[in-house]
């Protein structure tokens, strides 16, 4: 049918010619009307316009984003039986990240990636900076707690039969953020550059260069020449703050997406239960 325009309390909105269109939609932004036009004062009618402004703007957002149509489809999912709190293990390991995105956005405004000034800009945070030290622990603790998560997450998905079919592909993308989360704590922890952190990272990339075939060349990558120098650390904050967390970002949203598609996994003892008790063939 024919788009039409229709009439609502002097706004025109898109209909489809009966007006119901327009009575489902939420009322669009009102132009505030003439003092005593409609018997009633300007500064009430102004008010209520006022009260009505975030719903008619989230309105407006909506008509142009269909945004609900995408929230109701991601979030209002059904979920199976048996479901318990160990399957928020892979929100609270989305959140760990966004915790340490966020932190370590403020950290990166004071820290200089030098190998001379390294550890004077994180001392200088952590001393002089308004609740510098503060964000500087929750980065470094928020760390160690997305490790743990993300393998206590892995856990679960493997002891529920998460990574059979259909979900293989949703395992291979886990795997890889698991890599990647590792490779997050391995990068960040030269960053300071004091003693403990040098050598730690030495021997990190050491023991890289023993494994089969990629190994020596994975810490000739890491070190970015035959010693550790300027180039090492700037490679390392390179890859701590923009090639793995943009790598992240992509797989997080490819293992979102394929989740809502395909529903979480129940129990396996759930779906032992939901196996009909006999059958017509057996009762024969
Ligand atoms: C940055 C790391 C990760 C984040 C943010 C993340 C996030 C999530 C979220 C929010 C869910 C849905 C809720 C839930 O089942 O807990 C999920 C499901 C899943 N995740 Fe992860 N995950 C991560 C790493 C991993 C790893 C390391 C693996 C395995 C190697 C993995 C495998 C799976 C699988 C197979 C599912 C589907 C679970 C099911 O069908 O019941 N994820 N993930």
């Amino acid at each position: 049918m024919a788009e039409t325009e229709t009439e609502t309390e002097g706004t025109p909105v898109k209909g489809n010619g009966n007006g119901r269109a327009a009575r489902l939609l939420p009322p669009p932004l009102r132009r505030p009307g003439k003092p005593g036009s409609n018997g009633s004062g300007g500064s009430a009618r102004v008010v209520e316009g006022a009260k009505d402004a975030p719903a008619d703007l989230l309105a407006w957002l909506d008509e142009r984003t269909s945004a609900t149509a995408f929230l109701t489809g991601s979030l209002y999912r059904k979920v199976p039986k048996g479901t318990n709190w160990l399957y928020t293990l892979g929100s609270a390991t989305l959140f760990a990240f966004v915790v340490q995105a966020v932190t370590g956005v403020f950290l990166a405004m004071y820290y200089t990636p030098s190998t001379i000034e390294a550890y004077d800009s994180i001392t200088n945070l952590t001393n002089n900076v308004f609740m510098g030290e503060f964000v500087r622990g929750m980065h470094k603790w928020g760390a160690s707690v997305m490790v743990i998560l993300v393998f206590v997450h892995m856990a679960r998905t493997f002891f529920v039969g998460a990574y059979k079919y259909p979900r293989e592909l949703n395992w291979i993308i886990g795997v890889v953020l698991l890599i990647l989360t590792m490779v997050m704590g391995f990068t960040g922890y030269l960053l300071p550059f004091d003693q403990r952190s040098y050598w730690a990272t030495i021997v990190g990339v050491n023991i890289n260069g023993t494994g089969p075939i990629v190994g020596p060349f994975l810490s000739d990558f890491l070190r970015a020449g035959p010693e550790f120098s300027q180039t090492t650390l700037s490679r390392f904050y390179s890859i701590h703050m923009m090639m793995v967390p943009g790598a992240i970002i992509a797989l997080i949203g490819a293992h979102l997406y394929l989740v809502v598609k395909q529903g979480t996994t129940a129990p396996p003892w759930v779906r032992a239960d939901t196996k009909p008790k006999s059958s017509r063939a057996e009762k024969v």
